[in-house]
């Protein structure tokens, strides 16, 4: 790695995304001896904490979060890397405190791990003690805003410290390797390639499913729901990523712009459609694993009844030459049978007439696997060996499995791929203000028409595939959930 003039400051160092996220993936580029040895992590944080105190909660992370266990040399290392700045954000004088733990030749990447109403008065201490010139990088979390409105005043309010370059907005999926291979397996396996467009796809099926709940997140996720929590960004992050044209480079201007294109020529849903092409749902009781489990509503508010959905179904279309006619069925939910993120494109069927007798109606299908289990497949229709002179075929498959292939230890976690991208400071990774708008607008307009015509939430049972109305949007068409 060529850049080792970098140190990092963590804002939000006692919440959940540094302990459960940062801290394991800065410990994991140490581990593999990627970090620069004078990189410094300094945690900002209103505690009274003296350096001691910092390293023990650390470590804490560490042993909850690391998967494997903590190696004793490169603790040793990493302990050292480690600075407490104690620091009230809304206390835009004291910024000194911080400046003075800083080295002025050195990349800064500000980590705003911190909701985003604090975001403005931490771009305005660093303002205040130039701490924002060239070589200061601020990272943000998603969400950014919860509507069109809010996401632009955020930008705005950041905007006015930092240049588009120099924000890096995360959306974890990008980092993930099975995410990142799509545009090479698109694009250099001309057998995709020149089949990958609406003359050869009949649709494309997207589904990330999780079995956990809410896991305690209740004030956020109740006014957030599925829809914003998933559909908004990571949902259309792979649409984007698996409809976009090659860009003309492999950077993050041309990616990023290509990706933008598709935000832009989504299919507004109008508000007769809504029915037809949305369906939104709540877990109630029910059972995974073996496991009782009891209803959202009971987890959130007790007796009162919440209106947000756990579950969101939508077809969408994009409106350009290349994918005319070709519909994307996306599903999200919480508590469904099984954790499982997939791709799932559907080839047309183009069997020539002399063949049709033997085609048994197939479609080839490529299902891409992102997480966990990551692996793609092929299906495709088989002779079965046979000396009779009538043919029959078989549905078949072909295998690629990333366990067989690759180490696991060799697969990067998401924050180790995107901590990294910061230190080289490539933004191909992150999200672009024009990505954040374009996605806001498209799903408010969905949200919007829900509060118009009171769209009922559907309840499902915990540990099934979502609402009754999800199995419609797609069967009307004719087609099924794979
Ligand atoms: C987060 C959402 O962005 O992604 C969570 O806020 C969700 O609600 C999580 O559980 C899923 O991430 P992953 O990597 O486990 O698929």
């Amino acid at each position: 790695m060529n850049c080792n003039n970098y140190d990092f400051v963590i804002f939000g160092t006692k919440g959940d995304l540094s302990q459960r996220k940062l801290f394991p993936a800065l410990y994991k580029l140490d581990n593999k001896k990627i970090l620069d040895k004078k990189t410094k992590i300094i945690g900002v944080g209103r505690a009274k904490w003296k350096k001691n105190n910092f390293l023990k909660f650390v470590k804490k992370s560490l042993k909850k979060f690391l998967i494997e266990k903590i190696n004793k040399n490169t603790w040793k290392i990493f302990k050292k890397r480690l600075i407490f700045c104690n620091l009230d954000v809304y206390n835009t004088k004291n910024f000194y405190k911080l400046k003075k733990k800083l080295k002025n030749n050195k990349i800064i990447i500000n980590y705003f791990a911190i909701p985003s109403n604090s975001y403005e008065k931490i771009c305005k201490g660093l303002y205040k003690f130039n701490l924002n010139l060239e070589n200061s990088r601020i990272v943000l979390e998603k969400p950014i805003g919860d509507s069109l409105i809010t996401s632009k005043k955020i930008n705005k309010k950041i905007g006015k410290y930092f240049k588009e370059s120099q924000i890096f907005r995360i959306d974890h999926y990008l980092g993930k390797d099975t995410i990142i291979n799509l545009l090479y397996l698109r694009f250099t396996n001309s057998i995709f390639y020149n089949n990958w467009n609406n003359k050869s796809i009949d649709h494309v099926q997207i589904t990330v499913a999780e079995k956990i709940g809410i896991e305690g997140r209740n004030k956020y996720f109740n006014k957030t729901g599925q829809t914003k929590d998933m559909v908004q960004n990571h949902i259309l992050q792979i649409l984007s990523i698996i409809t976009m044209k090659e860009p003309k480079k492999i950077d993050s201007k041309n990616i990023r712009n290509e990706k933008i294109k598709i935000l832009k020529k989504l299919n507004f849903i109008k508000k007769h459609e809504i029915h037809k092409k949305t369906s939104i749902g709540q877990y109630s009781y029910g059972e995974i694993d073996n496991i009782k489990l009891t209803s959202y509503n009971s987890e959130i508010l007790g007796k009162k009844n919440s209106n947000t959905e756990t579950f969101v179904a939508i077809k969408i279309e994009i409106k350009n030459k290349m994918w005319k006619g070709v519909p994307f069925y996306v599903r999200t939910g919480k508590r469904l049978p099984k954790k499982c993120s997939k791709i799932v494109i559907v080839f047309k069927n183009t069997t020539p007439k002399v063949f049709n007798k033997f085609s048994n109606s197939i479609n080839n299908k490529l299902i891409i696997y992102l997480e966990p289990n990551e692996s793609i497949y092929f299906k495709f229709l088989n002779k079965i060996p046979s000396l009779k002179k009538k043919c029959k075929l078989k549905s078949s498959k072909m295998y690629f499995k990333y366990s067989k292939n690759f180490e696991k230890k060799n697969i990067p976690d998401s924050y180790e791929k995107l901590l990294l991208s910061c230190i080289l400071g490539d933004q191909s990774l992150f999200v672009h203000i024009d990505e954040v708008k374009y996605s806001w607008k498209w799903i408010d307009n969905i949200i919007n028409i829900w509060k118009k015509v009171s769209k009922k939430i559907e309840l499902y049972s915990s540990g099934t595939w979502g609402p009754n109305s999800s199995k419609k949007i797609i069967e009307k068409d004719g087609r099924k959930w794979i």
